[in-house]
């Protein structure tokens, strides 16, 4: 077995739930848990905050890998710090003028810092940044939504990321991962799967998570 991780989305999990759905996501071998943190703003939805997040740490071991889809993270990463994420990614095109400040911000509680980039951005523009984060996620989706479908361009992406990392990176894919998707985004080069519908909608999660390995 591959050593992939796989973190399965939250965001297409039962809200009014959230225990039992961490504890089969336990059950079921996931191995991070994705949390998609949406303001409204950065895209058009909103979702989850800290104090949810704090609840989840309380009820579940597994690594909590947060993903911030909004405006202004600086203000708000020490929330999402305290409340016991284990990842925490912003967005490139949030932070543009200040990217190493916020890895920066980041780091200083002593969690792992992840980059992401929307479709439209290209890995050139977040080069010189790439060695200086644990993590980039690439998105094969606008963010925003779950269930959309996977933009085979951007996993191009995957390819050029490695071609310029110097160590250890985490490479995570995020949007319309299903079986066929993540084999050739794990082809590329990747080595974290996000998947939300595909995991959420299949009646057996322990296969769906293993298909993705
Ligand atoms: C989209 C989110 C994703 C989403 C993935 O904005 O960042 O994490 O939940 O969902 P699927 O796997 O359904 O595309
Ligand atoms: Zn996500």
């Amino acid at each position: 077995m591959s050593n992939i991780i796989i973190a399965p989305s939250i965001l297409s999990s039962d809200f009014a739930n959230l225990e039992t759905e961490l504890k089969k996501l336990e059950q079921n071998g996931a191995d991070w848990v994705h949390i998609d943190v949406m303001d409204g703003h950065f895209v058009p939805n909103l979702t989850i905050g800290a104090p949810v997040v704090k609840a989840l740490r309380k009820v579940t071991k597994l690594p909590l890998d947060v993903h911030l889809m909004i405006d202004n993270p600086q203000k708000y990463i020490k929330d999402f710090a305290l409340a016991g994420s284990d990842y925490i990614t912003f967005h490139y095109e949030a932070v543009k003028d200040n990217v190493e400040e916020v890895i920066e911000l980041i780091k200083s509680y002593n969690i792992k810092a992840g980059i992401s980039i929307k479709p439209k951005t290209t890995v050139n523009e977040i080069a010189k940044y790439i060695d200086k984060v644990d993590m980039v996620l690439v998105m094969t989706v606008e963010p925003g939504f779950g269930g959309q479908k996977f933009m085979n361009d951007c996993a191009e992406k995957i390819s050029q990321i490695k071609k310029i990392i110097q160590k250890n990176l985490i490479i995570e894919v995020d949007g319309g991962i299903n079986e066929e998707t993540a084999k050739y985004c794990k082809a590329l080069g990747a080595n974290a799967l996000v998947a939300g519908h595909y995991v959420y909608s299949m009646s057996d999660m322990k296969k769906a998570i293993n298909s993705l390995r």
